[in-house]
């Protein structure tokens, strides 16, 4: 064994409950953002497969979770949609939906399987969308009032709770860059959206502090390491910098040292979009920090400074152009550079500037358009690609162990094949195939047996 992980290290994947569950309006659950969206714009959607076929997890879960078991996971990740549990803005429960939830959990336990909940995958639903989403601070506190009845419900058995999925996203893609509802390109928006969603993390926190539960509460923030093309370069540095506060330290600092660095304040200040900040915010946001975290990485960010004039609605682009180098590895089905090397950096970061906080890998995997081109004639998956992108990220991983970071698990996006947003089914990142026009065939594919393999023994 070349790389051996620490006793109790966490192998597991994750998913959420919006991009797997389908039974999209049973239960009496209501709509939410993407239902919504759907069924407005179903040709932004990939194939127009929509929210409601995903991969039938809520029919199929025994067998989900059987699978899964026999793929090595030892720890699984997934979402509590918030449309399934609360029906209203006034808070009413949805006992079905509380029922769903319970059967899940038990049944993960049942298998030896440590149940990780997360309470926002990007879903918000339809009648606090209707009032403004997290444009509208009231939503915040809704947040944090659908949280408490999830840790009164729940908290008995779930230990590893989390607030957000990647919340950098929610103003990210849906109020600047239009690949998620409401997809406007406004600044000023996105700033109040994402000091909105850290407010509701907060108070989510202090919920969880307030409800007694044996665990643990944290948040998921996506990491993008940020490279600048010339370190010898102050505009160079500068660039990356902006981008690095713009997209990993506006959840990290707020989340993990209860305050926003002053750079990021000073930037929005400047360009006069600094969010309207309430009497008590500050305390809340410094007493209310996480536990832990969970980190999902992908792919890094490639900084230069601009070398045009910036010119349309104010963006990150305004600050950087992004470069190019011989040699940079791809994703071609997704278009994300793969560059293990910043999983070390990510965990050198967190030791020396995050008081080393407890983390694990959150998300990490390989998305591959028309997987079914590589598999055998007796139906199996053989995805090396796969087996290969795990252990190399894992390499840099153990390395940052060995030197005292302080990492507790790896989750992979995801243990089976499931939904992406806009991307619908295009692109596969499973270790368990679904045959979506198949009845939701589940299948092991060639990483599964890998991954299993992985898990008992603790490394590779
Ligand atoms: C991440 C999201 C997850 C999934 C993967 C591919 O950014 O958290 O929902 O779509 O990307």
């Amino acid at each position: 064994m070349d790389y051996q992980f620490p006793e109790g290290f966490l192998w597991g994947g994750a998913s959420s409950g919006p991009q797997s569950e389908g039974g999209s309006t049973e239960g009496d659950r209501v709509m939410s953002e993407w239902d919504y969206w759907f069924s407005k714009e179903p040709e932004r959607f990939y194939r127009q497969v929509g929210p409601s076929v995903t991969s039938d997890f809520y029919h199929k879960y025994p067998e989900y979770i059987e699978k899964m078991k026999a793929a090595g996971v030892k720890s699984y990740r997934t979402s509590i949609q918030w449309s399934r549990v609360i029906r209203d803005c006034d808070g009413t429960v949805n006992e079905d939906g509380i029922q769903f939830y319970n059967q899940v959990i038990d049944e993960l336990i049942r298998n030896g399987i440590e149940p990780m909940m997360c309470l926002h995958h990007f879903d918000l639903p339809l009648y606090w969308v209707e009032k403004g989403g997290f444009e509208n601070r009231e939503t915040a506190y809704a947040f944090a009032r659908f949280a408490a009845v999830c840790f009164g419900r729940f908290g008995d058995r779930v230990k590893y709770w989390t607030t957000f999925n990647e919340p950098v996203i929610i103003p990210e893609t849906g109020y600047l860059y239009q690949r998620h509802y409401p997809a406007v390109c406004d600044a000023g928006k996105a700033a109040a959206v994402g000091y909105h969603v850290q407010l509701a993390s907060s108070l989510a926190v202090a919920e969880f502090r307030k409800s007694g539960c044996d665990g643990k509460i944290g948040i998921i923030i996506n990491l993008t390491p940020t490279y600048c093309e010339n370190p010898e370069k102050a505009e160079d540095r500068r660039a990356a910098e902006i981008l690095d506060l713009i997209f990993n330290r506006s959840f990290l600092d707020p989340s993990v040292k209860g305050e926003y660095p002053v750079e990021l304040k000073e930037l929005l200040e400047a360009e006069g979009i600094l969010p309207e900040v309430s009497e008590g915010d500050r305390e809340m946001i410094r007493e209310n920090t996480v536990d832990y975290l969970g980190v999902n990485y992908y792919h890094p960010r490639r900084a230069k400074a601009r070398t045009t004039v910036y010119e349309g609605p104010l963006m990150p682009e305004k600050y950087y152009e992004p470069y190019e180098f011989e040699g940079q590895k791809m994703n071609t089905s997704r278009g994300w550079e793969i560059y293990e090397p910043a999983i070390y950096d990510i965990a050198m970061n967190l030791k020396e500037n995050y008081g080393n906080i407890p983390w694990y890998i959150s998300e990490n995997g390989m998305g591959i358009q028309d997987e079914e081109q590589f598999m055998g004639a007796d139906g199996m998956v053989e995805d090396d690609y796969r087996i290969e992108f795990i252990k190399e990220h894992l390499t840099y991983l153990h390395k940052a162990i060995e030197e005292g970071c302080n990492c507790f698990g790896y989750h992979l996006w995801s243990p089976f094949d499931c939904w992406s947003w806009t991307n619908a089914y295009k692109n596969r990142y499973g270790l368990l195939r679904v045959d979506i026009y198949d009845g939701c065939k589940i299948t092991m594919k060639k990483s599964a047996h890998w991954f299993r393999k992985l898990s008992e023994n603790n490394g590779f």
